[in-house]
């Protein structure tokens, strides 16, 4: 079947590894089953596991993919789930030290079709579009956990995001704006602030710009690039999620700004099943729906990388078989 997938790690240069071709039939162990995959989305993960950065060479070759919305073996139209918990794993699973996601331990979803855990399939509703539903499992459910499960930020509040254009980054613009908060945004170009303020943001920066005035909390996916203006950025007693480190995992950690303005600093990684839930029924009940910057054939999929690598990005690439 077709595929995009990696069989060795290039740290530097993660294009020149990137192969569309053909890849064996997944098999479905006791307890799974065989998706046929309609869409799935691009995730920053990707590039990293081109990387080698959380998937070794020695679980390579590796089918590409976290997302996928589809069809099972019944004919129902369903969403994926891309946590994969421990069989006897019950609760939050994504704190299940042994979890992984979809082309991590198990291969992923840019294929033609995917073996997953009967366990992590939803329904998908009729009102969206398979394209749609593929960008809620990763970038869109990380922004759901982010604002309404992990920060402790009310509406109303001033939420600054950094990046513009990413697939987190606009999610978190289209959900935030949605629930009601304050949503001030960081971009690095003025056609893709222009865009954060087409989806919904209150105000836009550049990077690193000098805020009118100090935040209730900022949602972090860039790391080193901008940690510390979402430092400076934040009022007394503010909160910092981070979800994601983009640009590098160890900026300074500014500990003296920390400590003496009582911030909170808290980690967030993608969402349970049942946050996915909530997801898509909030999706149903507003009307909000994925931004989605382009849909490519998977057999196209070399385009989308190379757009995500040299961060042309306006939302989510999607990739439809
Ligand atoms: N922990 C988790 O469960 C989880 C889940 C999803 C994603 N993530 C992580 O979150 C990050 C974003 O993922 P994604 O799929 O949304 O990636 P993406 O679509 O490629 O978006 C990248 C974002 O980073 C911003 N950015 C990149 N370089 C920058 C720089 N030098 N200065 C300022 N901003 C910069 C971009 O801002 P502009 O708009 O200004 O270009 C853009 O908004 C990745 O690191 C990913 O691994 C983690």
């Amino acid at each position: 079947m077709l595929a995009a997938f990696v069989s060795t790690p290039a740290p530097k240069d993660p294009l020149s590894v990137l192969e569309v071709g053909d890849r064996p039939e997944p098999e479905a162990p006791d307890g799974w089953t065989t998706i046929e995959v309609k869409a799935a989305s691009l995730n920053h993960h990707d590039l990293f596991s081109l990387r080698g950065v959380g998937l070794p060479a020695e679980k390579m070759p590796m089918i590409l993919g976290c997302d996928a919305a589809g069809i099972d073996e019944d004919g129902n139209e369903v969403v994926v789930h891309a946590v994969i918990s421990s069989p006897d794993w019950r609760g939050d699973e994504t704190l299940d030290p042994k979890r992984s996601l979809l082309s991590e331990v198990h291969q992923g979803t840019l294929a033609e079709r995917v073996a997953v855990p009967r366990r992590n399939l939803l329904p998908k509703p009729a009102d969206l579009s398979f394209a749609e539903a593929a960008c809620l499992p990763t970038a869109w459910l990380t922004a759901y956990r982010m604002l309404f499960v992990r920060s402790g930020l009310r509406p109303g509040q001033t939420v600054l995001v950094q990046g513009a254009s990413g697939g987190v980054a606009t999610a978190l613009i289209v959900l935030g704006r949605a629930a009601g908060y304050r949503i001030w945004v960081t971009g690095r170009s003025e056609e893709k602030r222009a865009a954060a303020l087409a989806l919904g943001a209150d105000q836009a920066f550049e990077s690193g710009a000098r805020l009118p005035e100090r935040v209730d909390g900022v949602m972090e996916t860039v790391g080193e690039a901008t940690w510390s203006h979402s430092v400076k950025s934040l009022k007394p007693g503010g909160v910092i999620v981070t979800s994601g480190a983009t640009t590098g995992f160890n900026p300074g950690a500014e500990l003296n700004r920390i400590f003496f303005t009582q911030l909170s600093v808290i980690g967030s990684t993608m969402g349970t099943r049942s946050e996915l839930e909530s997801l898509i029924q909030l999706c149903s009940v507003t009307g909000i729906r994925p931004e989605i910057d382009v849909e490519l054939p998977l057999g196209q999929a070399r385009d989308g990388f190379e757009r995500m690598l040299e961060g042309r990005t306006a939302g989510k690439i999607v990739f439809t078989l």
